[in-house]
């Protein structure tokens, strides 16, 4: 079984609608709806938007459905001249930018019990999903780098510099990094597909408007290629 969590409609309602067989099972305020999609078995939620709220989605689904892969889709503010709107994010690494106990002597970004700043994700899946890009002729560039999560939309340019300088990521949102601390600790195999909707800088907020639906519509697309490779 593979799980897919979006934080939003637009980012899972499309893969809700391609599900056969749906069954739907509320847990905790938020709905779980297992089906198939190509013979694949999947388990798609919608957490919302942010850390904690993708945190209690992750650990719901892990606990109910022992998935044996996580996928987090969606869009992203997209870090850096090369990575544009339209490019898809492949999470090669999953950061907390918004994490800070650096005055207790901790390095910027650690993130507390499994102390780490960069938690790994699925190069396996990373490779299946370029490889689906590949195959469905993906308009626009296919970057596997870091993406890094905290509970704010970025959208200056001093704020996006900053988090690429301290931890090299190429993509930010609000869920991926909360969501590969979940599977880490669980054992799951776990990466991030993000579809570039803006450039988190001043002008952030008005392209996400213009571009999210499309952004999330891309990924969603890329996504049922991928699962019966997975
Ligand atoms: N998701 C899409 N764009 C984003 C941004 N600029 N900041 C945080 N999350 C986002």
């Amino acid at each position: 079984m593979i799980g897919i969590i979006g934080a939003m409609a637009i980012e899972v309602e499309e893969i809700l609608a391609k599900l056969e067989h749906p069954q739907t099972e509320t847990i905790s305020g938020m709905d779980f709806v297992r089906g198939a999609i190509q013979g694949v078995e999947c388990v798609v939620a919608r957490c919302n938007v942010g850390k904690v709220n993708a945190a209690i989605c992750a650990q719901t689904m892990i606990l109910r459905y022992a998935p044996s892969r996580i996928i987090n889709s969606g869009v992203a503010g997209g870090i850096g001249a090369d990575v544009k709107i339209g490019d898809l994010v492949l999470a090669d690494g999953a950061i907390q930018h918004d994490v800070d106990t650096t005055q207790i002597g901790d390095q910027i970004g650690m993130v507390s019990g499994i102390n780490l700043v960069v938690i790994p994700t699925s190069s396996e899946m990373n490779r299946v999903l370029a490889e689906a890009a590949r195959r469905c002729a993906y308009q626009g560039n296919v970057h596997i780098g870091r993406i890094a999560s905290g509970d704010q939309f970025i959208s200056s340019a001093e704020k996006l510099h900053w988090i690429a300088s301290t931890f090299g990521a190429v993509a930010c949102e609000m869920e991926s990094g909360s969501i590969a601390q979940v599977c880490y600790i669980n054992g799951t195999e776990y990466t991030a597909v993000r579809c570039i909707s803006d450039n988190a800088d001043s002008n952030a907020g008005v392209d996400y408007e213009q571009f999210s639906t499309f952004a999330a519509h891309q990924t969603t697309e890329l996504l049922c290629t991928a699962l019966p490779m997975l």
